[in-house]
């Protein structure tokens, strides 16, 4: 039987870096996603076209990841295949309107999708959807050699348009929590496009394993920030833990601002955000830094880099009385950068 199925992208309202360091992280579903028609095959093999690509692929699912647009979606049948939702490869139709490389979780959303589509073509008796995010995550882990938390995966396999996810990301629990009404979080592409895959990435994780084995924990958000400052921890893993800390505590306060309708308080927590990310964490690029400040020199209550860092979006958060005019004034000041969608 022929699967259907959509995943949507996510933006991270705040909580970044920290969904593999024992953390609590805010993310939302986007309007904008991913949508996958698959039709199972008896042979090993895929074939797959995309309406973003010129040129359809086909591969054996036997073969390694090789660095082009088809490596999630061998990554994902396969995963497919080993929960039993398919017998062997498929045929794959995949729809986008999301931009890639920006840091809004399109490759997470395309293999959720894939292996929804797949549990879909599989019938009623299949995974649930925190099994299905586990399974994506082992695609980037395993196939992919992308060593991301689950935040993404679980935001697009299980949020809901309109409301964030407050996801503790050490046991798994998670909260729906509403957008503030009357106001907006805006998202706008930086211009700068990056990769997951690119090494950054990999080496905070790898800056961050440094810092959890010298604290023998494997969560450095519950450490105190004070005892950070003062461990004698060499740079730049002192830093890093203590973005990891801090940046635990604001999301905990954003998720209070965000329930007890604060935005003011929200709109702080952004920024300290931002500002962690940028001198402790350093994952921010110097285009990012002046879309950012503009943000809020123009007018929105606050404003930070989102997602894995080193180029992509930005999140802003802006009342919806003055939306227009603020978006026209900071696109008008920033040419390459440009609004992509609203959570
Ligand atoms: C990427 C990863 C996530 C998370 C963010 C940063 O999106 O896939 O797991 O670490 O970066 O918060």
């Amino acid at each position: 039987m022929t699967g259907h199925a959509s995943a949507p992208g996510r933006v991270n309202l705040i909580g970044e870096h920290i969904d593999y360091n024992g953390g609590m992280v805010l993310p939302a579903a986007l309007s904008v996603g991913v949508t996958v028609e698959l039709e199972p095959r008896d042979d090993d093999r895929m074939h797959v076209s995309a309406d973003q690509y010129d040129h359809p692929i086909e591969r054996g699912l036997e073969e390694e990841a090789r660095g082009d647009w088809s490596d999630p979606s061998v990554g994902a049948l396969r995963e497919a295949k080993s929960l039993g939702l398919i017998g062997g490869g498929a045929d794959l139709i995949i729809r986008s309107n999301m931009p890639q490389g920006a840091g809004l979780s399109s490759s997470a959303a395309l293999t959720v999708a894939i292996l929804k589509a797949a549990r879909d073509a599989a019938g009623p008796t299949a995974p649930n959807d925190a099994e299905i995010a586990l399974a994506a995550r082992r695609v980037e882990n395993d196939y992919l050699g992308v060593p991301c938390g689950i935040m993404d995966q679980f935001a697009v396999a299980i949020a809901k348009p309109g409301m964030a996810m407050a996801l503790d990301t050490e046991k798994l629990n998670y909260e729906l929590v509403d957008l503030p009404r009357g106001q907006t979080f805006v998202v706008i592409h930086s211009g700068v496009s990056r990769k997951l895959t690119d090494g950054r990435y990999k080496e905070r994780k790898v800056e961050c394993d440094g810092a959890k084995a010298f604290f023998q924990t494997n969560d450095l958000c519950h450490l105190e920030p004070e005892d950070i400052s003062a461990s004698g921890l060499e740079e730049p893993m002192r830093k890093r833990a203590l973005h990891c800390a801090t940046e635990h505590r604001r999301v905990l306060s954003m998720l209070d601002a965000l329930k007890s309708e604060d935005i003011g308080k929200a709109g702080e927590m952004m920024n300290e955000s931002h500002i962690s990310m940028r001198d402790h964490f350093e994952m921010s690029v110097e285009p990012i830094d002046a879309l950012v400040s503009t943000c809020t020199e123009q007018g929105a209550l606050g404003a930070r880099l989102t997602g894995g860092g080193f180029g992509g979006c930005i999140v802003a958060l802006v009342a919806n009385a003055r939306k227009e005019e603020w978006l026209s004034k900071v696109l008008a000041l920033h040419p390459s950068a440009k609004f992509v969608c609203e959570a």
